[in-house]
C-alpha cells in the first residue's frame, strides 16, 4: 500500500508501482470512476492491451451477465474459443493508442426511447464525448429506415448488376459507413439475432459493388466500402451469456454477425453480449443494467484501442 500527499491544488503523484502496473507514461490521460460497490478505480486511458479488469471480470463471470469476443479479422476461432471460455467484457481501459480522435458511426435499433438499449445507447454515446472521439448515427426507428428489399434491389444484387442505382438511403449510410473508422452495432436480441430492421440494414446497405464485389465496383469506377478500423457490436439479451452460450445460441449470433456480417470488413471486430435483463427478474435486470451502463461507457473510452 502507498499513500500519497495531496497538494492544495489537488494534485497527487501516482506511485510508481502503480504507474507501472497501469503502463501510466508521462502524457498518459487517467481516468476515475466509482463502481455501484463504492470502489474508487483509476485506469489509464491509453492502454497498450486490453485487460481483464479483476473486480467487472469476476463479477461478471459470477454472474454470467456478459461475454465478450474480439477477434483479429478471419479468426474467428480465436473468438469461438473465448465465447466458449465465457470471456468477461474487456476493460475497455480508453482511448485507442495512439491517441487520434475515432470518427465512429453508430448502428442503433430499438423500437422504444424507454428500453434498456436505449440508455445503453446513451452510455456509449457520453463515452465517445469524453474521450474527444466525434461520431454519427443512424437510429434506425426514427428514421423509419425500410428493411425489407425491393424487387428491383434484389435482381441488382442477385444478377451482379452494378448499373441500376442504389436508393438515396442506401447511399446515405455506405457515406456514413466510409467516413467512419470505426462501426458500433447496438441493438436488443430479438430471436437470437438482431431485430428484423437492422437484418434489413445489411440486406439493403451491404451492397454488391460495396460490402462485396468490390473488383467489380473499382473496375466500374465506383468506390466501395473501406476496411474499417474496427467493428463492435453491443447487443443486449433478456437471457444471461451464459445460457445462451450453453444452448450454442451466442455462438450462432458471433458467427453471423463477425464472421458472415463483417467478415474482412474491419481489421478488428468484436461481439458483446450484456445479457442477463429480463423482466422476470427485476432485481438481477436492474443490477445488470447499471453494470451494463458502465460497460458501454467504457467501451467507448476504448474504442479502437488494440484488443490484443
Ligand atoms: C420480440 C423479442 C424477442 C426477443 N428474443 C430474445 C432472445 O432470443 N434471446 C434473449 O436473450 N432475449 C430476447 N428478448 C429480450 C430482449 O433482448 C430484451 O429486449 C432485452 O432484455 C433488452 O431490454 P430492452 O428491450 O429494455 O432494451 C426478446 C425480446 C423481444 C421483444
Amino acid at each position: 500500500m502507498d499513500t500519497t500527499k495531496v497538494t492544495k491544488n489537488g494534485q497527487v503523484t501516482i506511485p510508481v508501482d502503480f504507474r507501472r502496473m497501469l503502463s501510466i507514461e508521462p502524457g498518459n490521460k487517467v481516468l476515475f470512476f466509482q463502481r455501484e460497490n463504492g470502489d474508487v478505480v483509476i485506469e489509464n486511458t491509453v492502454a497498450p492491451t486490453r485487460r481483464e479488469q479483476p473486480d467487472a471480470s469476476a463479477a461478471a463471470l459470477a454472474d454470467s451477465s456478459a461475454t465478450s469476443t474480439a477477434t483479429p479479422t478471419g479468426a474467428l476461432g480465436d473468438a469461438a474459443k473465448n465465447a466458449a471460455a465465457g470471456a468477461a467484457p474487456p476493460a475497455t481501459t480508453g482511448a485507442h493508442g495512439d491517441t487520434r480522435a475515432m470518427h465512429t458511426h453508430v448502428v442503433y435499433c430499438h423500437p422504444s426511447e424507454s428500453s434498456l438499449t436505449a440508455k445503453v445507447r446513451d452510455a456509449f454515446l457520453r463515452g465517445l464525448g469524453d474521450a474527444g472521439h466525434t461520431y454519427t448515427i443512424s437510429d434506425l426507428y426514427k428514421m423509419g429506415f425500410r428493411a425489407d428489399m425491393t424487387e428491383q434491389e434484389y435482381l441488382r444484387d442477385a444478377y451482379y448488376n452494378l448499373a441500376p442505382p442504389l436508393a438515396s438511403d442506401v447511399l446515405a449510410e455506405q457515406a456514413l459507413i466510409n467516413a467512419a473508422d470505426a462501426l458500433v452495432f447496438i441493438y436488443p436480441v430479438f430471436w437470437t439475432d438482431a431485430p428484423a430492421k437492422l437484418k434489413g440494414w445489411f440486406d439493403r446497405v451491404w451492397r454488391y459493388g460495396f460490402a462485396y464485389g468490390q473488383d467489380d465496383a473499382r473496375t466500374a469506377g465506383l468506390a466501395p466500402m473501406r476496411t474499417l478500423k474496427t467493428v463492435l457490436t453491443i447487443a443486449i439479451a433478456g437471457h444471461t451469456a451464459e445460457t445462451l452460450e450453453e444452448q450454442g445460441r451466442l455462438q450462432s449470433m458471433v458467427n453471423v454477425m463477425l464472421d458472415d456480417r463483417i467478415h474482412t470488413r474491419a481489421k478488428a471486430k468484436e461481439f458483446i453480449l450484456l445479457g442477463g435483463t429480463e423482466r422476470s427478474d427485476p432485481e438481477l435486470r436492474a443490477r445488470m443494467a447499471k453494470r451494463h451502463l458502465e460497460t458501454a461507457y467504457r467501451l467507448a473510452l476504448g474504442i479502437g484501442a488494440p484488443s490484443t
